[in-house]
């Protein structure tokens, strides 16, 4: 297939697991929410981050990370040369929990399908998990984000391997200032990665990213920002 003939099945087809993803009510979230914050940025992007799940703003607005996570995520990204167009930028839940608390176990299981499809068109080189509840989802691992961060390990989602880039989620350096450094020093290896560098990467867990691996850990854990 063309190259061209390709984006443009590729952008159909994310237009159209957009308008699924808009119109869903698989979870309790769908009857809080404002609106389904689908992703944003670029369907062909090298580089996807994913959060954990739109707070107040985002809801309102419809795009991932607008408040003040997001202005330091821009930042982070402009630290290595780039910008929000040039990635692709998601959530592990696409709706509002209420109050902005963590994701339930079931929630994920919802909503999981519309993120794995969302890698599966893309097609990413890289994923930079943002946080706990990204890591252990597309990980399929139990290991908390303090562990892993900072270190690339493959994973399987679907059909392809892809490297999976924990980092920590950027609200933790809203509440533990420190954490910045660590964030900056984390985000300046994404472009080596991009660049197919992937000394020290962890091999993938055997079962893949199935949210019945993670499911224990994420209902016996305490599962935040650390
Ligand atoms: N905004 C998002 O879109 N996701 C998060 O995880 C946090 C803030």
């Amino acid at each position: 297939m063309a190259a061209a003939e390709q984006t443009l099945t590729r952008e159909t087809a994310f237009a159209e697991l957009a308008a699924e993803a808009a119109v869903c009510t698989r979870c309790r979230l769908a009857q809080g929410r404002t609106q389904v914050v689908f992703g944003s940025g670029d369907p062909s992007a090298d580089l996807i981050f994913v959060g954990e799940a739109p707070g107040f703003h985002e809801d309102k607005q419809g795009f991932p990370f607008v408040g003040q996570a997001g202005k330091l995520l821009d930042e982070l990204l402009a630290g290595i040369g780039l910008t929000r167009e040039a990635v692709f930028v998601a959530n592990v839940l696409k709706c509002r929990p209420p109050g902005n608390r963590d994701p339930m176990p079931d929630e994920i299981e919802a909503c999981e399908s519309i993120l794995f499809r969302q890698v599966a068109l893309i097609e990413p080189r890289v994923i930079a998990t943002l946080g706990n509840f990204a890591t252990k989802l597309l990980s399929g691992r139990p290991d908390g984000i303090t562990r892993v961060h900072g270190r690339p390990q493959e994973a399987r989602i679907g059909e392809r391997s892809v490297m999976l880039y924990p980092v920590f989620h950027p609200a933790a350096a809203l509440y533990t200032p420190a954490m910045r450094k660590t964030l900056e020093e984390d985000f300046s290896r994404l472009p080596a990665l991009l660049d197919g560098c992937n000394d020290g990467m962890v091999p993938a867990s055997s079962g893949g990213a199935a949210l019945s691996e993670v499911a224990p850990a994420l209902s016996n854990e305490q599962l935040d920002l650390f």
